[in-house]
């Protein structure tokens, strides 16, 4: 359904040069820097797999995801989208594809919902027996119904995504692209969209790139990630695989009954130091839980201590901190070049 091969993007960043005719300075002589937004990333997705698409801010997931969307040229390599080169053939394309970003809608901001689907319906010419049933459909799993006559800058943000992710299905695309889709939700409103995400997927076989940073959106949606971090491909697999690869590491938040000067311990890293609070990370393979609570124990008097699973983002970054353990961990996992 999808085949990226090679893809890149660089963009050109000017500076501006303020002062005295500056602007008309920058025309004749622009001084530009080049930004590797994604660097050489290949990948394919078969049809009605949910894809993860993971890294920190800034790792080029949103670049990519326009270049596969045909809103972004690349600057080299290939991309077909169900056989099409998004942005040579971008209206052949979007008929295809959905496309939801989480950061803005593609709705009509003063149109009440209703309004704005039915635009859609026109632009896209969906037959009015399949407009009525994709919106039965999916106001019976997104409760529509609450705001379809409210203007669209009335809504709440859970609200707006609902609206937005309905729309983006209402032509029966093959593909769904999803960029941070659940930013800002609260707990009710992510469950409902990843309960719908799922269904979509299951029922219609819609292939689902997506991403985000919600380590729960992954675990409940995704059995496959691709991660990526500045701008490269740096893992492609089972989400199970990754974590087992990556979750080795543990955090340990101690709260001290006083600010001890020092607070190291033997095999554990202070991570960050508060006043009375402090976080180590932890392997388990080096310090068991129970010993290094002993061995703190032994030291200092603590007031509570709590154990976390460091989430996606942290796990990215820390592993990332130490790219001779990542490739030791990944192996072949690898992308050949990375
Ligand atoms: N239009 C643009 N012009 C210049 N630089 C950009 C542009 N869009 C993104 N970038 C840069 O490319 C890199 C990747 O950005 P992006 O794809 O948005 O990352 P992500 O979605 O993973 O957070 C960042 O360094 C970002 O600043
Ligand atoms: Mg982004």
């Amino acid at each position: 359904m999808i085949e990226v091969d090679n893809l890149s993007k660089t963009f050109k960043v000017y500076h501006h040069r303020k002062g005295f005719f500056g602007s008309f300075v920058n025309l004749f002589s622009r001084k530009h820097r080049n930004v590797q937004a994604v660097d050489r990333v290949s990948f394919t997705v078969a049809r009605g797999e949910i894809v993860g698409y993971l890294g920190p801010n800034g790792a080029g997931k949103s670049t990519t995801i326009k270049m596969l969307t045909g809103i972004l040229v690349p600057s080299s390599g290939h991309v077909t989208v169900n056989g099409y080169i998004p942005h040579r053939q971008r209206k052949e394309n979007a008929k295809h594809i959905g496309v939801v970003f989480g950061q803005r809608s593609h709705l009509w901001f003063d149109l009440p919902v209703q309004e704005s689907f039915e635009l859609l319906q026109r632009i896209y010419r969906i037959p009015q027996a399949q407009y009525r049933q994709n919106v039965e459909m999916f106001d019976e799993l997104l409760n529509l119904g609450d705001f379809f006559q409210t203007p669209v800058r009335q809504l709440s943000l859970g609200q707006r995504m609902r609206a937005d992710i309905a729309a983006a299905l209402l032509h029966n695309p093959d593909v769904l692209f999803l960029d941070e889709p659940t930013i800002g939700l609260d707990v009710v409103a992510k469950a409902r969209i990843r309960q719908f995400i799922q269904q979509i997927n299951a029922e219609r076989q819609v292939t689902v790139v997506l991403t985000t940073h919600d380590l729960d959106d992954v675990e409940r949606l995704c059995k496959r990630v691709i991660l990526i971090d500045n701008a490269r491909l740096r893992f492609d697999g089972e989400l199970t695989t990754l974590r087992r690869l990556l979750s080795t590491e543990r955090l340990l938040s101690v709260d001290y009954a006083e600010v001890y000067p020092d607070v190291s311990i033997p095999n554990a890293h202070v991570v960050y130091q508060e006043d009375a609070r402090v976080q180590y990370r932890f392997s388990p393979e080096e310090i068991s839980a129970a010993d290094l609570i002993g061995a703190i124990l032994k030291k200092f008097r603590i007031v509570d201590v709590s154990i976390q699973e460091p989430d996606i983002e942290d796990l990215i970054k820390t592993v990332y901190e130490d790219n001779l353990t990542l490739e030791r961990k990944l192996g072949e996992s690898l992308s050949p070049d990375a």
